[in-house]
């Protein structure tokens, strides 16, 4: 942290997060919260929730939740400290310069400098594209269709046959060569002295979510190798973190991501109107950028290649997507090879068109697997009525498996019972597709021992904050030990350490850690869906569970260590005579 827990603190209590975010957002009032449209996701009707006793907000559509730090986190794309920042200066709160340490203050300016170079190559590179030096560029551009407002609003550029005009011009702004360096905007060689590997290509440059240069793609004019050269990783840019085109994408509002392959996909997709695209970043799309997306959508179209290598990206996209949690359809661009393409021949309303008909991503799946296999072959048919079988058993819900059967039993001519028939026994093989249970009290049993240890961890630390006069009847039997992964345990701890001193604030627990992820993951710890019950009888035993729940899970978990860990011993001990005194416990909840 470069700024202490206590200023930290202070700047958080006097920015009260209602009146901040009423900054940013209409809101309206209604009961003891405030209500608004969800600035993260796309919606009509306000499910953002601000709470003014706890100062945090939580949206209930799309999960987004924090305090008044993390909310300028995501809305601005801050880091921590720019966020510190902001809101220090917005209340008056001088922040010393001296709590920086050294190496952070470096890291930090080096921060600054890597964005300020990125920018001011980004201005040469625009000027000499519209400079009678940069015509090979500006016409290359023109033939590709594009307008010079499209040009403009993506910042395109040129860079020259002269790899050293770059570096000669950032020299004279005042940057050290070892910073252009970093940024990989030219390199050393005894040859040639500082040269930028960037030349005789079109330039785009690469934006974070709040429209700054972080690296930049170019690419050659003609056939040279590669075709298109990107920045390399630098501390601002995270290929991994983020997706070109997002920072116009996320104000689309138009109710999905649309993920393309390609810089000049994007670029014809949003000249057409279709802001919502977005490309990965000359690498693969990751578990991150689909993290990224979740923020704004919960559905997102696949727009890649329609080539072998194209297919075999989407067929990975649709992975990773699902993971996140995310829907995914694949739009069919046949005959054209990409969306620019599409859209330079038939155009807007085709697209339209094709986005209608974009195919469910399970759908696609199959098909593609379809063409793996001989339909003539009655052995080869059945190998791929099996892959159908396994691919059905990778869903978790019943209702949600048994249409997906049905629908393909319909489109592939199989009998519905056979391929029932052929799901059960592959699922009795492998142990997938347990039927699921959902028990009332809230503590799920999926099929994750681990995940349902911590999902009940969450609805305590949940219900906890919710009714802080609970910690006082369960303290007796739980402990921050009891949470048994890291970062719940680091924030059951701070909140018992909290309660025990008769306080409250749970916002302020979520800034006390520093990694971004962290904080975002910690404030989700306050905003569990609690079993929504109506008598206080079954609210009490929905209670009782989730703490028998923890107790147990971390009875086995310290168990476990046992062999390993002598001082898990006292832990066991303890956590055995906890158990069972509270088996015979009522816990009221008035
Ligand atoms: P494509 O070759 O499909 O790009 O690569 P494109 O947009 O159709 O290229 P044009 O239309 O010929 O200009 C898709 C993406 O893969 C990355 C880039 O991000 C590109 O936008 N890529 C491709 C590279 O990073 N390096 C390469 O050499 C080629
Ligand atoms: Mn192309």
């Amino acid at each position: 942290m470069y700024y202490s827990q206590e200023l930290i603190e202070e700047v958080r209590v006097k920015n009260d997060i209602v009146e901040v975010i009423s900054g940013y957002l209409k809101m309206q009032k209604k009961g003891g919260n405030y209500w608004a449209c969800c600035p993260f996701h796309n919606e009509k009707t306000p499910s953002f929730s601000v709470s003014g006793s706890k100062q945090m907000y939580h949206c209930f559509g799309c999960g987004a939740s924090g305090n008044v730090y993390t909310f300028l986190m995501q809305y601005e794309n801050y880091s921590f400290q720019e966020a510190v920042k902001a809101l220090a200066d917005r209340a008056g709160v001088p922040l010393p310069e001296i709590e920086y340490n050294e190496e952070m203050r470096k890291r930090e300016n080096r921060r600054a400098r890597l964005l300020e170079v990125n920018k001011e190559a980004a201005k040469f590179f625009y000027y000499q594209l519209r400079s009678p030096h940069g015509k090979v560029g500006y016409e290359y551009l023109k033939k590709r269709e594009l307008s010079d407002e499209t040009m403009h609003r993506f910042g395109l550029g040129y860079a020259g046959k002269n790899g050293a005009e770059l570096v000669e011009y950032l020299r004279k702004k005042g940057f050290e060569d070892e910073i252009i360096k970093e940024a990989g905007l030219a390199s050393y060689s005894e040859k040639r002295g500082m040269t930028s590997p960037f030349w005789n290509r079109v330039m785009y440059p690469i934006q974070d979510t709040n429209h700054r240069v972080i690296g930049f793609g170019g690419r050659v004019m003609g056939d040279g190798e590669p075709k298109y050269l990107n920045s390399p990783e630098t501390p601002i840019f995270d290929k991994r973190r983020n997706l070109y085109g997002l920072n116009y994408a996320r104000t689309s509002r138009s109710g999905n991501m649309i993920l393309c392959e390609g810089y000049m996909d994007v670029i014809a997709m949003h000249q057409a109107g279709f802001t919502q695209a977005v490309a990965s970043l000359g690498t693969a799309f990751t578990a991150e950028q689909a993290n990224l997306l979740r923020r704004y959508t919960d559905s997102v179209l696949l727009a890649y290649d329609s080539d072998g290598a194209g297919v075999k990206a989407a067929l990975r996209g649709i992975g990773i997507l699902r993971e996140a949690g995310l829907t995914a359809k694949v739009i069919n661009m046949q005959p054209y090879k990409d969306p620019d393409e599409f859209m330079k021949a038939l155009g807007k309303e085709a697209f339209e068109e094709r986005i209608r008909q974009a195919e469910n991503s399970f759908f696609f799946e199959i098909r593609i697997l379809e063409g793996q296999f001989d339909m003539n072959d009655p052995e080869s048919k059945t190998k791929f009525h099996r892959e159908i079988a396994r691919k059905l058993c990778e869903f978790s819900e019943d209702v949600e498996r048994d249409n997906y059967l049905q629908a393909v039993a319909d489109k592939y001519f199989i009998g519905v019972d056979n391929l029932r028939k052929l799901v059960a026994s592959y699922a009795a093989q492998t142990g997938l597709a347990k039927p699921v249970e959902r028990p009332k009290s809230g503590v799920q049993s999926k099929n994750n021992p681990q995940e349902n240890a911590k999902k009940s961890q969450r609805l305590l630390i949940t219900w906890v904050t919710d009714e802080p006069a609970l910690y006082e009847k369960i303290k007796k039997y739980i402990s921050a030990e009891d949470f048994t992964d890291d970062l719940y345990q680091e924030v059951a701890r701070k909140l018992f350490e909290e309660l025990e001193r008769g306080e409250y604030h749970p916002a302020k627990i979520i800034s006390m850690f520093e990694d971004e992820d962290k904080q975002r993951e910690a404030a989700a710890l306050f905003h569990t869906s609690l079993p929504q019950l109506s008598t206080g009888q079954e609210r009490a035993k929905a209670f009782h569970d989730i703490v028998l729940a923890v107790k147990k899970n971390s009875y086995e978990y310290y168990t476990a260590q046992m062999g390993t860990d002598m001082s898990a011993l006292n832990k066991v001990i303890e956590g055995k005579k906890a158990l069972e005194e509270l088996a015979k416990t009522h816990i009221s909840l008035d």
